[in-house]
């Protein structure tokens, strides 16, 4: 069984490996258009699941308030770059600079969660809490229970 940090990195994994396969690809292609797809929908379907299963009950601890009011700000960041990219032509140069930007945001971002706010979060959430949240966050993204 494992537990939530596992859970989360394993997605944070899937995301950077997406945004690397995203930046090889040229113009208005197939693997653009896919990728892209499936990118959008990993950050989406995780940042929902992360707030809900790891945030909220940080959020509830005096000691862990303001890094969760933090790391939900910086998934509304993400949401917008998302927003810009939609609104841009897939051959258009200006998609490949935001998508370079939520890159930067998103790499930014987990970097600070994998870094700061785990450690912080492992002191005040305890282990049998560890594996159900970890178990409610894989169900929400639609994997298999370990
Ligand atoms: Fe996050």
């Amino acid at each position: 069984m494992n537990n939530i940090f596992d859970a989360l990195r394993e997605s944070h994994e899937k995301q950077r490996l997406l945004m690397d396969a995203l930046l090889k690809t040229s113009g208005d292609s197939k693997s653009r258009r896919e990728f892209y797809a499936q990118l959008k929908q990993e950050l989406q379907l995780h940042a929902e699941a992360e707030e809900r299963n790891f945030y909220i009950p940080l959020i509830k601890k005096d000691s862990t308030i303001d890094m969760s009011r933090h790391g939900i700000s910086e998934h509304h960041s993400i949401d917008k770059i998302l927003a810009q990219i939609d609104e841009t032509d897939f051959d258009s140069p200006a998609w490949l600079t935001h998508m370079k930007s939520l890159q930067h945001q998103v790499l930014h971002h987990l970097e600070e969660e994998e870094q700061h706010i785990f450690q912080m979060a492992g002191k005040v959430i305890g282990d049998e809490q560890k594996q159900d949240l970890a178990a409610k966050y894989q169900q929400e993204m639609g994997e298999s229970v370990h």
